[in-house]
């Protein structure tokens, strides 16, 4: 395992039946009161590649997303849910464990042909990654990769990706 990798695990709480009974919820929150461990991960996220814009997935993704942005020289775009974001905008649904979700993305985000790196906490069942390649592409723009904290490989999210590059800073 990597020395990063390392830093981020140690930081990442497991916090039991949360938000419901049965749901190991994993926690960054002491990850990003790490100023050191924070920066690593920024660092991290900022250099994967050479990008136009970075796209932050709400809520958890923002906060990774927006310092990595600035880091990269990149712009910011916020992936929101249903009826937060004040312009026209593109739509995509996807199947939650109980019904499904929808997020939005502003339809002028990007500019045609745009180098787009999607950035989230967690890959789960990678319903939320994927709903996020699909609005890029629908506006225009072409998804580099998409780079998470942590992927569930148990979940097997990587598997509705399609090919899509994916950089996770940890698996378990
Ligand atoms: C969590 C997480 C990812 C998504 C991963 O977000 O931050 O965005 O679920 O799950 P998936 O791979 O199964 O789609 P959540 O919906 O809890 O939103 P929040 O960050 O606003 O709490």
């Amino acid at each position: 395992m990597s020395d990063l990798s390392r830093l981020i695990r140690d930081r990442i709480r497991d916090v039991p039946d949360y938000p419901k009974p049965g749901i190991l919820f994993k926690d960054i929150t002491p990850l990003l009161a790490d100023p050191g461990a924070f920066a690593a991960v920024t660092d991290e996220l900022a250099g994967l590649h050479s990008v136009d814009k970075i796209v932050g997935i709400e809520a958890r993704g923002f906060i990774l997303a927006a310092p990595a942005a600035y880091k990269a020289g990149a712009g910011f775009v916020p992936m929101r849910k249903k009826g937060k974001l004040p312009a026209e905008t593109l739509e995509a649904s996807y199947d939650l464990e109980y019904g499904s979700a929808t997020i939005e993305v502003h339809r002028d985000a990007f500019t045609p042909g745009e180098r787009v790196l999607i950035v989230d906490d967690v890959l789960a069942t990678g319903g939320t990654a994927r709903a996020a390649v699909e609005l890029v592409r629908r506006a225009g723009a072409e998804v580099v990769a998409v780079a998470v904290l942590m992927e569930l490989s148990f979940l097997k999210g990587r598997d509705r990706l399609d090919g899509v590059e994916l950089h996770p800073l940890v698996i378990v």
